[in-house]
């Protein structure tokens, strides 16, 4: 979603922000600017479109020493060149950047219009900008003060003012930004990849945060102007991950490293000898673990998949009560939070606005919420109880899918947990840590297979309307196959619980109606058999996900991909992987921008 970043040094910064605007390309945008002091006046240049489009607009001398930058993923106000950032005050003296959205912008618009200001775009942001010029005088540090008072809603901004070049101003609520501190020059991004090349001293600022940034100093203030002391961290990341080696998409990348990031998911978690898992960073001790009479999950997309197949994991393992819940959804329904149950907020980037919101609201009612997150110290990281980084690397495309299995692997970890301090016995615990130690090796097996998998998803490409159908823990890898699909190929695709179609989607099915069916060999494996039979008697074309000893399916089956034979907790660990692969080769025979798809956000900061 949504990317900023500003600059404040002795270099020429015009190269350092559109750079940086580059590495935050994945999170998703629709047009992008920058707004730098040239020549003693501020200079702004925007576009809708890629950055190369904006880049390729700015003139060749153009050089600076202050500047923001921005991607604009479209909330308020069209994709075009006017509703771009950075937008700029009436007088053209103060300009912003903005992530987040101003709930009350429609208000202060309108009282700023009757007071004679006139507004160029449709933006909730550009009142910012006009509150700043309403509330200047010859104190730009004051003027950002009193603007934000004005302000509802959520944000991360940047100001900067013509008349002051020797600062810029931020404020945090709601939406991250991150200081990075150089020498002699400062840097301030909503995603630090923005400015890793040039530091990796960084200091995190927290919601209800305002800091003035020169080149070689920060102050940070609450929102009640009170001081605030903050260390300066040193970031230690692999910052190779960011980039695509051999491969032709980030996303191809990401489903490749899956052994690899499945295993870190696990390392030094496994007690081999008890049969048991330990995760350090939940803060429990055996007596807290034991109090636990229920857990509930909140997560969206992809994150939201994989806490359905943790529920069915920690239900059926370990025998305890788990309930899945949308943020967006919990957020608003007054949740119910019963003493005895435990939360995990599930985000791989740690940064989904509603998420963040429905662990707050949890927390407020006196929940103990975890966090299952990859990017580490994000905020839900930090804002949680306690919690389990998945390790999977930084994940560039949008369609998450290393962050899936790795989720799902932290998930079977604490229901192992669970479970052996409950039904599982000793030799059972054993049975599935060498089953999951031997999970790598059997993706790699998947991928081994790619050709097939490719040659199938290109058959069918051409047909408008998929099906994807699972029963119990094969239902949310259904659910997962169907949104990959969706996102990156703009292809119509639905997941469905097999045991439903006959209440309603079998009257989709046709000739021309691909089903893609999860059939590992576990207690629903007769009654799947039943609905795929149903569906090729409507003459639906059957594609199936199943065991490679798996005659009877095969026979079954227009087209299969077979998958090595696993145990029935550990299967969605590998089903998903052919469904990723026939989402990615299915959006390159149609030509789609795979780790870009349009409409999309890595991070969806906004609700
Ligand atoms: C966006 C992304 C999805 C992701 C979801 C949740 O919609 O496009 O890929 O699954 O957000 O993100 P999170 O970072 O919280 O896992």
């Amino acid at each position: 979603m949504c990317g900023i970043v500003g600059y404040i040094g002795e270099k020429n910064c015009v190269n350092i922000l559109v750079e940086g605007l580059k590495r935050l390309e994945y999170r998703g945008y629709d047009s992008s600017g920058i707004a730098v002091i040239y020549r003693n006046s501020l200079k702004i240049f925007k576009k809708a479109g890629k950055i190369i489009q904006m880049e390729s607009s700015l003139p060749d001398n153009l050089n600076s020493k202050i500047g923001i930058a921005h991607t604009r993923w479209a909330t308020h106000g069209e994709a075009n060149d006017i509703n771009a950032h950075p937008h700029l005050s009436q007088n053209n003296k103060f300009s912003i950047v903005h992530n987040g959205i101003i709930e009350n912008y429609s208000v202060l618009k309108k009282k700023l219009e009757a007071e004679g200001y006139k507004f160029k775009t449709q933006t909730d942001s550009e009142v910012i900008a006009y509150l700043i010029e309403k509330n200047y005088k010859d104190d730009f540090e004051e003027a950002f003060y009193k603007a934000l008072e004005k302000l509802e809603g959520a944000y991360g901004i940047v100001a900067l003012c013509e008349d002051n070049p020797d600062f810029l101003m931020v404020a945090r609520k709601g939406s991250p930004l991150i200081l990075g501190v150089g020498n002699d020059e400062m840097f301030v991004a909503s995603d630090v990849s923005a400015f890793l090349g040039h530091t990796k001293q960084v200091v995190y600022l927290d919601d209800y945060e305002i800091t003035k940034i020169e080149k070689n100093n920060f102050k940070i203030k609450d929102f009640r102007l009170s001081d605030i002391a903050r260390d300066v961290k040193l970031l230690d990341l692999d910052t190779s991950a960011s980039d695509k080696g051999d491969y032709s998409h980030f996303m191809l990348k990401e489903i490749f490293e899956q052994p690899e990031s499945i295993k870190r998911a696990f390392a030094g978690r496994l007690i081999e000898n008890f049969g048991t898992a330990k995760l350090g960073g939940l803060n429990l001790t055996p007596q807290d673990l034991f109090q636990i009479e229920r857990v509930g999950i909140y997560a969206c997309g992809t994150s939201y998949h994989a806490g359905l197949v943790g529920s069915y994991i920690l239900e059926e393992l370990a025998r305890i009560s788990a309930y899945v819940e949308i943020s967006s959804e919990a957020r608003y329904k007054n949740p119910l939070i019963e003493k005895g149950t435990i939360f995990f907020a599930i985000s791989q980037s740690g940064e989904t606005a509603d998420t963040l919101f429905a662990m707050r609201e949890a927390q407020r009612k006196g929940a103990k919420v975890l966090g299952i997150c990859n990017v580490v110290v994000s905020t839900i990281a930090r804002e949680s109880n306690g919690g389990v980084y998945v390790h999977s690397g930084p994940e560039i495309a949008v369609a998450s899918t290393k962050a899936f299995t790795s989720q799902i692997t932290v998930l079977f970890l604490y229901a192992l947990l669970m479970g052996r301090m409950r039904d599982v016995s000793l030799q059972t615990g054993k049975k599935l840590i060498n089953e999951l130690k031997m999970l790598p090796e059997k993706i790699q097996t998947i991928l081994n297979s790619v050709d097939k998998i490719d040659e199938i998803a290109v058959k069918y490409s051409k047909l408008n309307n998929y099906l994807f159908l699972g029963r119990g823990i094969s239902y949310p890898v259904a659910l997962e196959g169907a949104l990959k699909l969706k996102e990156i190929s703009y292809r119509h695709s639905e997941g469905i619980a097999a045991g439903e179609i006959k209440h309603g989607p079998i009257a989709l099915v046709d000739e021309e109606t691909p089903v893609i069916f999860i059939v590992p060999q576990d207690n629903t494996y007769d009654k799947t058999i039943s609905n795929i039979e149903e569906v090729k008697a409507r003459k639906g074309k059957i594609i199936s996900v199943c065991f490679e000893n798996d005659q009877k399916v095969k026979a079954l089956s227009d087209d299969y991909i077979e998958i090595p034979e696993t145990n029935s907790f550990l299967s969605p660990l590998l089903t998903v992987i052919p469904l990723q692969l026939f989402a990615y080769y299915t959006a390159r025979a149609l030509g789609c921008d795979i780790d870009k798809p349009r409409n999309l956000a890595k991070s969806v900061t906004v609700e």
